[in-house]
């Protein structure tokens, strides 16, 4: 396999020296390690079971309302979750369908593998909404697998529970997967929480992690799906990545993962406080951005009106602002940036200033 650069991942891995203010991440504020213990646990340093602890499992099972333990396998991240996914079943010379703007990593696993990728777009004037008479046209019984990110990353729009039936009644015709990346689960701050694909589809399978509650050095993540061959499959693949998760991040994860109600608290009250914010200040520069209010996640995509390419724009706001976005372009999202919201007000006050500031001076 040979994989093209990560384009998202290359930008947040640069160091940003010259920045003062960093929104380019997804990174909800962090959880401290003595939140969440109170004293150093007397555990051996070891690996464990490489498909996880069989109490972390059962307690990551209890996320979902139709999977038991059996149907989970712990990974190094939501990341191994989606590489050991598609290497498990997609071929070369397959077809898949990707709903963009999404998390790119899976766009470039398929072309690693040779996968043929059809890209269906969500409309970003209907809130996001997927285009399901597309999907039908693109879906045939050569479709490997249909994957989308709900909640999703960048935009932070959810999926109606309507609307994931919808795309998954059109894999069930043509007997292909879907998968869902669900690593934005639980973080919906406003309307009711999307199902699981894997709760309402025998062939849905979900990658999440605990990541995006604020516990990403955990590198902690699973999939969830009631077929045991893709839980076998994928284990076996895993021998030759990771082999398995630590023994003290699944500890954490455990506990976090049993306090996941507090948790989720903690960060959809951050979520609420900041998305007004956030929306304020995209209408007050209504004639140079538009923004479809999130409702899910700590990110936002921005469209500007300006006819600049998406990296030049965020390079361009580095060199006069220090301040740090993501490229639309590197989430399949031209003309149009990636903003966290979920950080210290202060910092998103700030940054949000320096950015109108930039703005104006661009419509000059
Ligand atoms: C949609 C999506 N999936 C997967 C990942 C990888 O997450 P993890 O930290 O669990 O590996 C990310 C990370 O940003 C993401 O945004």
């Amino acid at each position: 396999l040979k994989f093209e650069p990560f384009a998202l991942e290359r930008w947040l891995a640069k160091p940003r020296y010259d920045c003062d203010i960093n929104l380019s991440t997804s990174v909800i504020k962090q959880f401290r390690y003595n939140e969440l213990l109170s004293e150093i646990p007397e555990i051996p340093i070891r690996i464990g079971p490489t498909n996880g602890y069989e109490s972390l499992r059962e307690v990551v099972s209890t996320l979902y309302s139709t999977v038991d333990k059996n149907e989970i396998l712990i990974t190094h991240g939501a990341a191994e979750a989606n590489f050991l996914l598609l290497n498990y079943l997609v071929d070369p010379g397959d077809e898949c369908i990707l709903l963009v703007p999404n998390y790119m990593q899976f766009f470039g696993i398929l072309r690693g593998i040779g996968a043929k990728v059809n890209l269906t777009y969500l409309d970003s004037t209907e809130g996001y909404k997927p285009n399901i008479e597309e999907i039908k046209l693109l879906t045939s019984k050569k479709t490997k697998v249909i994957i989308l990110t709900n909640p999703n990353n960048p935009t932070g729009a959810k999926l109606t529970e309507d609307e994931l039936k919808a795309i998954c009644d059109i894999a069930e015709e043509n007997d292909a997967y879907v998968i869902g990346d669900e690593v934005l689960s639980g973080l919906e701050f406003e309307g009711r929480k999307s199902p699981s694909v894997v709760d309402i589809y025998e062939k849905g399978v979900s990658t999440r992690s605990v990541s995006k509650l604020g516990l990403s050095g955990l590198r902690v993540g699973w999939i969830a799906a009631h077929d045991k061959n893709i839980i076998k499959g994928c284990w076996a693949i895993k021998d030759y990545t990771s082999l398995g998760s630590s023994s003290i991040t699944q500890y954490i994860a455990e506990i976090a993962l049993n306090r996941v109600d507090i948790i989720i608290k903690r960060d959809q009250e951050i979520l609420r406080n900041n998305v007004k914010i956030l929306m304020e200040w995209v209408e007050n520069n209504k004639n140079l951005i538009s923004c479809t209010s999130p409702k899910a996640g700590s990110t936002a995509l921005i469209q500007f009106k300006f006819n600049i390419d998406s990296v030049e724009f965020c390079r361009k706001l580095i060199k006069e602002q220090k301040v740090v976005v993501s490229p639309g372009d590197y989430f399949g999202a031209p003309r149009s940036f990636r903003i966290l919201f979920g950080t210290d007000e202060n910092i998103l006050r700030e940054g949000l200033e320096r950015i109108g500031i930039f703005l104006k001076k661009l419509k000059k």
